[in-house]
């Protein structure tokens, strides 16, 4: 039987559409802990209700802003302290936004940046110290599709983040594998979720037919945060129903 019995986890952007489902594939698959967290508390908390209710998995919710070291820091440290011991971090957080490259603002770029690329790093590297001190661990990092094409319909900071995410990814799975820290990275294609409400895609041009859903996506995490990818570090998993075959 798949199963995350015993282990425990910290999904980050569990407030967002992947980040839910893959907090309730989790919950549904047995794991023994969660501390799940977002900038967004109130839809934390009712995702955390949702799983509750559905699974009588009970998780820790933590409204944390990922992009400061310092909230990095604590996050990890109440997740430790809360839950024992860290085995899953997954890092579902993430922002993209539909426009053209001259609606890139200076800002604009760092902020997306600061989330998807910094952030990330920062609670990687804490996470990382605590499966460090524990003996392993497993870092499941989304990046996108949109990191190999350069994007269809959103501005380009978007996919320059996520290539970072890839290329990040694979140095800490590099440092991490005689630690038994295994490091992957996860890239969705077309998802519906709130992230892409305004983006309009045609399911007649994804080869499977339609558009895919968190579900999809949690399919491939809580493979990657089980027992059954042991032997895989540094990859990546496309979850795009086919629209690219790398
Ligand atoms: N939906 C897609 O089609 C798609 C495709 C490829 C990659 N992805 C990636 O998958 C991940 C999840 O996306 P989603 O579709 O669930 O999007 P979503 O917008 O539904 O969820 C993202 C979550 O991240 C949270 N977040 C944003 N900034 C944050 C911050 N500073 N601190 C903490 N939390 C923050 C948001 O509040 C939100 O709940 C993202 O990294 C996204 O880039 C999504």
């Amino acid at each position: 039987m798949f199963t995350l019995e015993g282990k425990t986890a910290i999904v980050t952007g569990a407030a967002g559409g992947i980040g839910a489902a893959c907090a309730y594939a989790y919950a549904r698959h047995k794991i023994g802990g969660m501390v799940l967290t977002d900038v967004r508390q109130e839809n934390l908390e009712k995702t955390a209700a949702k799983i509750e209710a559905e699974t009588g998995v009970k998780s820790v919710c933590v409204a944390v802003d990922l992009r400061k070291e310092e909230a990095d820091k604590a996050l990890a440290a109440e997740a430790k302290q809360k839950l024992g011991k860290i085995d899953i971090l997954l890092n579902c957080a993430g922002v993209s936004r539909r426009g053209s490259l001259y609606d890139v603002t200076e800002e604009q770029w760092n902020f997306t940046f600061d989330i998807n690329v910094k952030g990330l790093f920062f609670i990687c590297r804490e996470v990382y110290k605590i499966m460090e001190s524990q003996g392993g661990g497993v870092i499941i990092n989304l990046a996108s599709q949109a990191a190999r094409s350069g994007g269809i319909v959103v501005t380009p900071d978007y996919p320059s983040s996520k290539a970072a995410v890839l290329t990040l990814t694979k140095s800490l799975a590099k440092a991490g594998a005689s630690k038994q820290i295994r490091v992957n990275t996860v890239a969705p294609g077309l998802i519906a979720t709130e992230m892409t409400s305004d983006f309009g895609y045609d399911p007649g041009t994804v080869p499977l037919g339609r558009i895919g859903t968190g579900e999809d996506v949690a399919g491939a995490c809580l493979f990657l945060a089980s027992d059954y990818a042991s032997y895989i570090t540094g990859a990546c998993i496309d979850v795009n129903g086919g629209i690219a075959m790398i």
